[in-house]
């Protein structure tokens, strides 16, 4: 009996399987707006139980890379709405990652009238691809204002209103890899000495003022939260008190009553493993459902399910290079490898043309 491909309940909804797709930015919506060519490659992908979408900003500050959807105007609220419908089709459900990219941002990818945001006036080290000038450094953020972070909070609030009325069954939240969530949580990037800095319930402030403000306009049961604990990607370095601090956010997220928690591990991707004992704290901790992810196959994503590790388990790039990725799995069938040079290029090519089994 396969646990992984079995029916599973989310809240109110009820997943087609186990599976979820990991949310993976691919940079295909021109203009910031979400098209054609997006609603076939979500739909493709429908017979997971569960779409996370690639990370979408709330506002026109959030959008630090070229091409990444928003979810602020008339226009991309219609343009979601064709990726829910062809979803919805299919059978699966589908959150939208809400993700504020904060200080990992270029200006040249903004429009104009947006800013650069970030707790503190502190750079992240690295570079951002731009369209205009190819690679530049990230750029020196704004340190937010009192106003700044009550409109931010705001527009994640209206985000998810807005993606509820584009038929979406909840949102993600971003609160992992160095985007904006995160460069509060962390005290590398929030170097603050008002009543958002310094001890892990400041830091964490702003974090569950957007949680709060996201259930009160849509509702506990559509809201989840992706988070990255011992992560370090996009600048955020380890330090000591990390693991105390991930515990006050799990119990903090716990009380909220959030639908989910999705914890990201990078290490199949060269980064440090997220310990075992920090999984099974979250586990312990939090009530709603845990989402495990990073590096997953069949065998263990089925072997992690059965040992009650987490209920569900997100996977990237391999639903990204196999739209058929459940059958292919039920099949014990080859995978397609993904070519990583199309990840985040224009176009369908890598995109919507991998091949499903005939
Ligand atoms: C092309 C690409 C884009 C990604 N974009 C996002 C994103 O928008 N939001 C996010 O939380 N994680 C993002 N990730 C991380 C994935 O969600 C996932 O955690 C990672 O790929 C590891 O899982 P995997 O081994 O199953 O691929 C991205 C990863 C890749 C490869």
């Amino acid at each position: 009996m396969s646990l992984l491909f079995s029916k599973a309940t989310l809240g109110s909804l009820e997943l087609q399987n186990r599976v979820v797709m990991s949310p993976l930015t691919r940079n295909r919506a021109d203009g910031n707006v979400p098209n054609e060519l997006m609603a076939q490659y979500y739909a493709q992908r429908a017979s997971v139980g569960l779409i996370i979408t690639e990370g979408t900003s709330p506002s026109s500050s959030g959008l630090g890379y070229p091409r990444i959807p928003g979810v602020f105007s008339t226009e991309q609220v219609a343009g979601w709405t064709r990726v829910t419908e062809g979803v919805h089709a299919r059978g699966a459900k589908i959150f939208m990652q809400l993700m504020h990219c904060g200080r990992v941002a270029h200006p040249l990818n903004l429009p104009a009238g947006a800013r650069v945001l970030a707790p503190s006036a502190v750079v992240a080290a690295g570079e951002m691809y731009t369209d205009a000038e190819g690679m530049k450094s990230n750029a020196m953020p704004q340190a937010m204002t009192d106003a700044d972070i009550k409109a931010t909070v705001e527009e994640f609030a209206q985000g998810a209103k807005n993606a509820v009325a584009a038929g979406f069954d909840g949102i993600e939240l971003h609160g992992a890899n160095g985007y904006l969530l995160e460069q509060f949580i962390r005290p590398n990037s929030n170097q603050r000495t008002d009543r958002y800095g310094g001890s892990i319930e400041n830091r964490a402030r702003f974090v569950l003022e957007v949680a709060d403000a996201a259930i009160k306009a849509i509702g506990a049961d559509k809201v989840g939260m992706r988070l990255s604990p011992f992560g370090v990607f996009n600048d955020m370095p380890p330090y000591e008190a990390m693991e105390a601090d991930y515990a006050y956010l799990a119990r903090e997220l716990n009380a909220r009553g959030l639908v989910y928690l999705h914890l990201v591990d990078h290490s199949p991707m060269g980064a440090p493993p997220v310990p075992d004992a920090v999984k099974s704290m979250f586990r312990r901790e939090f009530k709603g459902a845990l989402i495990l992810s990073g590096g997953y196959d069949a065998a263990r994503a089925e072997s992690d399910l059965a040992a009650g590790k987490c209920d569900l388990i997100a996977v990237g790039r391999p639903v990204l290079a196999n739209p058929d990725l459940v059958e292919r799995w039920k099949a014990g069938a080859a995978l397609n490898a993904p070519d990583f040079s199309t990840f985040y290029t224009p176009g369908p090519k890598g995109y919507t043309d991998y091949p499903s089994l005939g």
